[in-house]
């Protein structure tokens, strides 16, 4: 089976030229001027349109059980959005809670997503605890094809660990090469806050943001720091949303400390102001950490821009409005957390960031797709474009011109923090493997035909 792409014009982190691509079977085999079609090839005329290569979400949520409910989407679901918005490859966050058995948590989760999603996916394991049989557990899990971790330092009693577990999870994960992706915030500051705050009266979604200022966050990301430097392993920061919390993690990159910074669509675009709206509206944007003042937009945009942030993922993870965000009506501290936008992550990043002139064509492939396959041991199968990668390409329409909307969206939730915003720019054909998924925002592609990519560990 063949595909030629003609006279797209290909970018990649460091590249950007005319070209066709010929794939075959799951794999791009020639790039070059004038490639003549194989016989029964089929053909898509690129002319005026960028190719990216595959877009990757690091960090997802399909499946999740967090604060009395469940994130709402199947793989079904979920892999077609990716796919419709471009992004090739997922990440998810495979959270079995504390209570659970890690293993178990570990092969439900992929019976979740084996043989039902339309994209590739693989996961990011979070270790809840560490008890006897957690080594040998995560042991076996790294052999299977996991090379990274993650862990919570908040949400105690349900996926946070403790400082001991914080040390033992980094030191195994040093040994065997594995990155680890770490939620940070104060987990003590926030519970008191919180507290305080329904001790007042306070309960509305907007409190949800003086429940975890940026100081809980800065000590989140400082805390972690000390860990890594002092047992030497790797770790990735997700969803960092303010200043002062990069500001500890180029502190610690100064000292020698291997950090990578994780920051969010939402957090680049939408800001606190969201969360306070009236009549309750303001719980669709509650996440944690907090959407933050507005003042962070341009620290973080800059941040992309000069390297000191490198991806810009979604951290998605649907609850639905009418049933499960009212679930905090009275009491902000039971909003279920999360804001799904696994669906419009590209569309918002390249006509907010690329068309707004905050960030370059090259740093918008770099920080959406090549550095999230450099740090997570898919480079260069994933998030380049060149002979010998998996044929995942995104053929990308400039001139497109559209709004977002919950009432045309693949995810399963019922609304959309982005509703009524213009888009300009769209994938209009969209690659798995060679075969195409996607046509002018229809989802064309096979249930099934995503892989679980087994990851190799690189972090010594
Ligand atoms: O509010 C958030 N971020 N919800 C998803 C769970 C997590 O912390 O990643
Ligand atoms: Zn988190
Ligand atoms: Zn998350």
């Amino acid at each position: 089976m063949s595909l030629l792409i003609k006279n797209g014009e290909i970018v990649t982190a460091s590249e950007r030229y005319v070209a066709d691509i010929l794939c075959e079977n799951d794999t791009i085999t020639h790039i070059d001027k004038n490639i003549p079609a194989p016989k029964g090839a089929k053909a898509v005329d690129a002319k005026g349109k960028f190719i990216f290569p595959g877009f990757i979400d690091p960090h997802v949520h399909v499946y999740l059980p967090f604060m009395g409910t469940f994130a709402k989407d199947t793989y079904e679901t979920a892999s077609k959005a990716a796919l419709v918005g471009g992004t090739t490859t997922i990440i998810e966050m495979c959270c079995p809670p504390r209570a659970d058995d890690l293993f178990k948590g570990f092969e439900f989760w992929m019976k979740n997503a084996a043989g039902k999603s339309a994209c590739d996916f693989t996961f990011h394991m979070g270790v809840s605890k560490f008890d006897d049989k957690t080594e040998k557990q995560l042991r076996e899990i790294v052999k299977r094809g996991v090379s990274s971790f993650k862990i919570f330092l908040a949400y105690k009693g349900a996926f946070g660990v403790d400082d001991t577990e914080l040390y033992r999870t980094l030191k195994l994960a040093r040994e065997l090469g594995v990155i680890v992706t770490a939620h940070c915030e104060n987990e003590t500051l926030i519970a008191e806050r919180q507290k305080e705050l329904l001790a007042t009266g306070k309960t509305d979604p907007g409190q949800h943001y003086e429940s975890r200022p940026p100081q809980v966050e800065a000590e989140g990301v400082n805390h972690l720091m000390s860990f890594a430097e002092l047992t030497g392993a790797a770790v990735y920061i997700v969803h960092l949303s303010c200043r002062e919390a990069l500001a500890q993690a180029i502190a610690a990159r100064q000292r020698g400390v291997r950090v990578s910074v994780e920051t969010l669509i939402q957090y680049l675009t939408l800001d606190k102001t969201y969360a306070e709206r009236r009549g309750f509206e303001g719980a669709k944007y509650v996440m944690s950490p907090p959407l933050r003042d507005k003042s962070n937009q341009p620290v973080l945009w800059n941040g992309l821009r000069d390297g000191l942030v490198q991806t810009v993922a979604t951290d998605h993870c649907p609850f639905d409005f009418k049933r499960q965000k009212v679930m905090g009506k009275n009491d902000f501290t039971k909003i279920p957390n999360g804001i799904p936008s696994l669906e419009d992550r590209i569309n918002v990043l390249y006509t907010y960031g690329v068309k707004a002139g905050k960030i370059d064509l090259h740093t918008f492939v770099n920080c959406a797709s090549t550095q999230a396959a450099r740090t997570f041991d898919l480079f260069p199968r994933k998030g380049t474009i060149q002979p010998g990668a998996d044929a995942d390409l995104v053929v990308f329409d400039p001139d497109y011109r559209g709004r977002i909307s919950a009432r045309t969206q693949h995810v399963n939730v019922d609304y959309n923090v982005f509703e009524g915003w213009k888009i300009e720019g769209r994938p209009s054909v969209v690659t798995v493997r060679g075969e195409i998924a996607v046509r002018e925002g229809t989802f064309v592609g096979k249930i099934g035909r995503g892989k679980f990519l087994q990851r190799k560990p690189s972090h010594f």
